[in-house]
């Protein structure tokens, strides 16, 4: 399959989105830029076009999609029992980088949600997305655009990376502003769950549902066999071919155990730049926590043109949307992590 290449420039604008639209009725599938990172989206409603997403990423069968809607009016063809709570949320977060888990209306694809009695929806706030969502006229299921396990993708090269010759169509958009993965929250329970962090952070979320939990798949492994709430949490995701290895210390304590180390490649801050004497890669400066989100996924990616034996990545603090690339660099290092 040959994947078309969608310009966005100003005069190829409108032509992209009819396009876009065009292939998604279709049963296409088009990776498309998000705040968040870009995602592979299809037709929510069609079985079809959700079983090409699955295929095209590798992705486990049972690890169910997010729906996206440019309307509040989408949202009554997706879920249903929609509590007061939520519509709170709506308002505060959306459009923006957060997912809510509710029950499942009947109208949209099974497949989406992987057997389960629930779908998770979000309202994006990149203009490219509500666009092409607003031109389909259809609800757009849509996974990030990355083969399965491996960094979500932040530009367009990324997800041609990834899915060159797979998919039917790339928006050839802006690089993402977010860089991480939506909020994901569930309110099909009570108290409110958060799933996975992302860029609504903790705190936000806690002036609207005082009483939201974390689950604990947020910072631990999950056991072998443990039913966990958000079945994306218990892959492997993220990685690097490279062994990586997380480690928590003083810039001091991370400059001298890297620079102990042969043939390896440090992921550290800014401020570490003079102090660090091996291979490295800087994802922004320590207490910058969304500059560290927006470039993780970069540096992820690079990680292996090093050709080095281990990856060590220097741990964020988990305050405010730290806590989302604590979450994925854990899963990246797939959950080795050294305390010094
Ligand atoms: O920012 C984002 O959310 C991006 C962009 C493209 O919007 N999308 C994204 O999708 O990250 P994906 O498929 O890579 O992650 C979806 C996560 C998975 O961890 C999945 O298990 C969880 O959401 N999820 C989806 N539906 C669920 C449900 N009904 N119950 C619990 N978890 C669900
Ligand atoms: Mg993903």
């Amino acid at each position: 399959m040959i994947t078309e290449r969608l310009e966005i420039s100003k005069e190829s604008y409108s032509k992209t989105i009819t396009r876009c639209a065009e292939i998604l009725n279709d049963d296409g599938i088009v990776a498309i830029p998000t705040e968040t990172v870009y995602g592979l989206a299809a037709s929510a409603y069609s079985d079809d076009a959700i079983k090409k997403i699955f295929t095209a990423k590798g992705r486990p069968q049972d690890n169910p999609l997010i729906v996206h809607i440019s309307s509040l009016d989408m949202l009554n063809d997706i879920a249903i029992e929609i509590p007061k709570k939520a519509k709170e949320c709506a308002k505060a977060f959306w459009p923006g980088p957060f997912t809510m888990v509710l029950k499942q209306s009947d109208k949209i694809s099974k497949t989406v949600s992987a057997g389960l009695d629930t779908v998770a929806v979000r309202m994006p706030s990149d203009k490219v997305a509500l666009d092409i969502i607003t031109a389909s006229k259809t609800p757009l299921a849509a996974p990030s655009a990355n083969i399965s396990g491996s960094p979500s993708p932040t530009t367009a090269l990324h997800v041609l990376n990834d899915l060159e010759g797979k998919i039917d169509a790339v928006v050839m958009g802006e690089e993402c502003t977010v860089g991480v993965e939506s909020t994901v929250i569930t309110l099909a329970t009570n108290p409110p769950r958060l799933l996975r962090p992302g860029g609504i952070t903790v705190e936000a979320l806690r002036k609207i549902l005082p009483d939201l939990i974390i689950d604990k798949a947020v910072l631990q492994k999950p056991m072998e066999n443990e039913k966990v709430a958000s079945p994306g949490m218990k892959y492997k995701h993220y990685a690097p071919k490279t062994e990586t290895v997380l480690v928590s210390g003083s810039m001091d304590n991370f400059s001298s155990f890297v620079n102990s180390k042969n043939d390896c490649l440090a992921i550290c801050f800014a401020e570490e730049e003079n102090l660090i004497k091996t291979k490295k890669l800087i994802y922004g400066s320590s207490s910058d926590e969304k500059t560290l989100a927006k470039n993780l996924f970069s540096v992820l990616r690079q990680a292996d043109s090093f050709n080095v034996k281990t990856v060590y990545i220097h741990s964020p603090s988990k305050e405010g949307v730290g806590l989302a690339v604590y979450n994925r660099l854990i899963r990246a290092a797939a959950f080795k992590e050294i305390i010094l």
